[in-house]
């Protein structure tokens, strides 16, 4: 059978995006039947780099678009601006995405304005409400109608896309591209100098939070719950790697700065965040991506939102929605640190979010769609 020669073109631009498309960047490049093209936006700068070289990509083009305060708007006209150019002259096969960021959707648009069929990975994943996460739940929602081909991570977010309309075959499950990652990241007798700092006795709790509409207040109840757990807990450290963003950094500094037992420190490159992660006793993050990794290593997260567009994991039992409030985040905390039934059911759960071969089923479903493959792939069960 001739094999059709596919031009994929793989578009991402943050940290998160990054981390979850390198499998699958990496899987293309090796096989044969795709002439394989990564651009990046750079709406990341420094965590963007950490994570190519991390993976060793070197991006055909970097729109290198980020700045300070950068609105959402700049971001989304950025994008349509630079990367028109981009896709006038490749003119790929099909345009590939990641998730739910503007760089994710303003690529969408970009494909579309050019008539280039478009695949989206990790689709499907709802909260319904528009503002919660912002903007990721409509920079999601709007890159679906803009779809042709849809890497739904789970049964669940598949039903999410038949919900709306979409085409059942359109929609391949194919698990989530974060647990391949992640399969490559631990490490046995892993060290980092942050736990030279640390009591080998003591608990770790790895604290994350960056989102748009925690800024401000709720980050700041969050960090002062923190402080007054740590206070009661002589026997409990916290390791807050901080987001460049400046806002985030400021609230972060100003709260838990100086203080005994925080541990304020730079982002971590995805090996040692996966490894820290690994070794913490639970969780606590607004991130979307921590909240699929942490079930595969079997730790407890305390989400820091109201809403969550992973349920499976909530349903598992590993994830537990408590949102922001100063009382709500102490007593949770107090709950999993001082109640050991507790904690053990949360961190026996299972891992709903893939198995390590989502890269695979998602080369398998682009073979398929282009006619290079009569069978159709099995879904990730
Ligand atoms: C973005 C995504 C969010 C995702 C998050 C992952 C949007 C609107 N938001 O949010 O969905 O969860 O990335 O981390 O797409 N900065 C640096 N260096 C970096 C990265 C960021 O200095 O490498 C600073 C810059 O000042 C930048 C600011 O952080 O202006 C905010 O970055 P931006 O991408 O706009 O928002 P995030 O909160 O990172
Ligand atoms: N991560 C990392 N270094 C850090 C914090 C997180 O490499 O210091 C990884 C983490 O393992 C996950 C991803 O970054 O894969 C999550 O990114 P982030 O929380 O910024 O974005 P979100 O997932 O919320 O969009």
């Amino acid at each position: 059978m001739f094999l059709k020669k596919i031009k994929v073109m793989t578009v991402f631009g943050t940290r998160p995006e990054a981390i979850k498309m390198a499998p699958l960047v990496l899987a293309l490049k090796k096989n044969k039947n795709f002439e394989a093209l990564t651009v990046v936006t750079a709406q990341h700068r420094e965590m963007l780099d950490q994570v190519l070289k991390t993976f060793n990509i070197r991006p055909d083009y970097d729109l290198n678009i980020m700045h300070a305060n950068q609105t959402l708007g700049e971001i989304t006209a950025n994008v349509l601006k630079l990367l028109n150019k981009v896709l006038e002259k490749e003119q790929p096969d099909i345009v590939l995405v990641h998730g739910d960021t503007t760089t994710t959707f303003a690529a969408g648009v970009s494909a579309f304005y050019q008539k280039i069929p478009l695949g989206h990975v990790e689709a499907g994943l709802r909260t319904w409400n528009k503002y919660s996460p912002y903007p990721e739940e409509m920079n999601r929602q709007m890159t679906d109608v803009l779809s042709d081909l849809y890497f739904a991570p789970t049964k669940q977010s598949k039903k999410n896309l038949l919900r709306e309309g979409h085409a059942e075959k359109k929609i391949f499950v194919t698990g989530n591209t974060a647990i391949d990652a992640l399969n490559e990241t631990i490490r046995d007798n892993y060290r980092h100098e942050t736990l030279k700092k640390i009591d080998p006795q003591h608990k770790i709790v790895l604290l994350t939070m960056h989102r748009r509409e925690n800024q401000g207040d709720p980050m700041k109840d969050v960090f002062l719950a923190v402080r007054e757990v740590l206070q009661s807990h002589p026997d409990v450290d916290v390791i807050y790697p901080m987001h460049l963003n400046p806002k985030v950094r400021k609230i972060a500094r100003e709260v838990l700065g100086n203080f005994e037992r925080v541990h304020l420190i730079e982002p971590l490159d995805v090996v040692d965040f996966h490894n820290l992660s690994a070794k913490s006793y639970f969780i606590m993050t607004d991130s979307g991506g921590v909240q699929e990794e942490a079930p595969a290593l079997g730790k407890p997260v305390l989400v820091l939102r109201d809403t969550t567009e992973r349920p499976e994991g909530v349903t598992a039992g590993t994830l537990k929605l408590i949102g922001t409030e100063f009382d709500d985040v102490k007593k949770e905390m107090e709950k999993l640190l001082d109640d050991q039934a507790a904690y053990t059911e949360m961190s026996e759960a299972n891992n709903p979010y893939g198995d390590g071969h989502a890269a695979e089923r998602i080369i398998e479903s682009l073979n398929y769609f282009f006619g290079n493959q009569k069978k159709r792939p099995v879904d990730f069960q």
